[in-house]
């Protein structure tokens, strides 16, 4: 009788890999070798692997991560070349292991290696159902104190808008410390923003259902080699994740952001127009022309600023961008007016027509905006 076909499903007697840990690095050369040892003799009993995924940091950690692969087999790679992101790179790890089990933890030594058995325990206890359990500095027997004032401030204020917004009490929503489920995570990977540095709040907020959670504490530890990475970007791409979130997604945040700059331009034009007309003695005709240009221009520079911040265009980019916004606004203007107009032939009533011509021309505006002067191509 011939072989039975090898297939698919054959499982070993106990699988290969029952939990990978996701360090997510840049820089953290200095960190590799002292956190592998580390996570060795706090995983002994365990079958594990770590992924670290790298985003080309250019002193070298891929390379040298790869080196200690050669001799541990436990230790692997991903090496992204041309991005970046915490959260982005914590998703690829996770979706690189086949482990039921996944942790995500800092490079830089912050996160004790000495919890992850609890956390292996706590995940596996049949009568406590979790699905995920984050390791918190915010519950009875944790610590921050390694934390600066500053950083104390602003991670303060970014908890308590994490908990109205996506409405959980958790006590450290901003933790870069917890293990889930990986069908947990397949549960909710399709919905992850992956923007900015809060993978586990991003997890927490896209879940189709509530997650049963528990914090379990430990001492958060000052950083070892290298330095942090949170700068004021990814404070406002935090910021953005939770408009988004708190929107639901129904109104793009940045059509909000885009309107809002829109309504500020318009009190840069009358104050221009004011200006021009009243003060200077300038014809009416210029100026409005005059009001119209510096109104777009500030709109285009708060636009590049805030609304389109993650793709700000710089340079020659900068000038061509102006340009092609004044073209887009020029032709916003005049369906604007069409439309008003149109509208008021037939109904007559004055603020109706003058509104819907306003929003046909600011939706039109951030589409191409969009499409052409930042290239959003998602
Ligand atoms: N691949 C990749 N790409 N890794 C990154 C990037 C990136 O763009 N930016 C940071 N990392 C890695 C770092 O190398 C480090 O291993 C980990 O992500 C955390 O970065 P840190 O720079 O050490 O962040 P932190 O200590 O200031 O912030 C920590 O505390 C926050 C709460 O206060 C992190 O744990 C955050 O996740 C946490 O929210
Ligand atoms: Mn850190």
């Amino acid at each position: 009788m011939p072989p039975a076909a090898p297939t698919e499903a054959a499982p070993a007697a106990a699988p290969t890999v029952e939990l990978a840990v996701i360090v997510p690095t840049f820089n953290e050369i200095g960190n590799l070798d002292p956190l592998i040892d580390r996570l060795a003799a706090a995983l002994a009993p365990w079958r594990w692997e770590v992924i670290f995924v790298d985003d080309d940091s250019p002193d070298g950690t891929a390379a040298a991560v790869r080196a200690r692969a050669l001799i541990d087999p436990r230790v692997r790679c991903v090496h992204r070349i041309g991005r970046r992101g915490l959260a982005s790179a914590c998703i690829e790890g996770i979706q690189a292991t086949a482990a039921p089990l996944v942790a995500v933890m800092d490079a830089d030594l912050q996160h004790d290696e000495a919890l992850l058995p609890t956390m292996i325990a706590a995940l596996a206890d049949p009568d406590a159902g979790l699905d995920i359990v984050i390791g918190s500095r915010n519950v009875d027997g944790a610590n921050a104190d390694s934390l600066t004032p500053a950083r104390r401030l602003v991670t303060g204020i970014a908890t308590r808008a994490a908990r109205l917004v996506v409405g959980t009490d958790l006590a450290d929503p901003m933790s870069g410390y917890f293990m889930l489920r990986r069908s947990v995570f397949a549960e909710v990977v399709r919905g992850l923003s992956g923007r900015g540095f809060k993978i586990l709040l991003d997890i927490l907020a896209s879940a189709p259902r509530p997650l049963r959670y528990r914090e379990l504490p430990f001492q958060f530890r000052p950083r070892h080699a290298g330095e942090s990475k949170l700068d004021p970007s990814q404070i406002w791409e935090y910021g953005v994740l939770l408009l988004t979130k708190l929107f639901g997604g129904v109104v793009p945040i940045r059509f909000v952001l885009f309107s809002l700059v829109g309504g500020l331009g318009t009190v840069v034009h009358m104050v221009a127009l004011g200006l021009g007309f009243g003060l200077l003695g300038l014809s009416f005709v210029v100026s409005q022309v005059v009001a119209t240009v510096l109104a777009m221009t500030s709109n285009f520079v708060l636009n590049n600023l805030v609304t389109y911040r993650d793709r700000r265009l710089k340079g020659r980019g900068l000038v061509i961008g102006l340009l092609s916004f004044y073209v887009i606004c020029a032709i916003g203007a005049v369906a604007n007016v069409g439309i008003a107009r149109w509208m008021f032939a037939g109904l007559e009533v004055w603020w109706a027509a003058g509104l819907a011509g306003a929003l046909v021309g600011a939706v039109w505006n951030y589409a191409m905006a969009s499409l052409f002067t930042w290239r959003i191509t998602h």
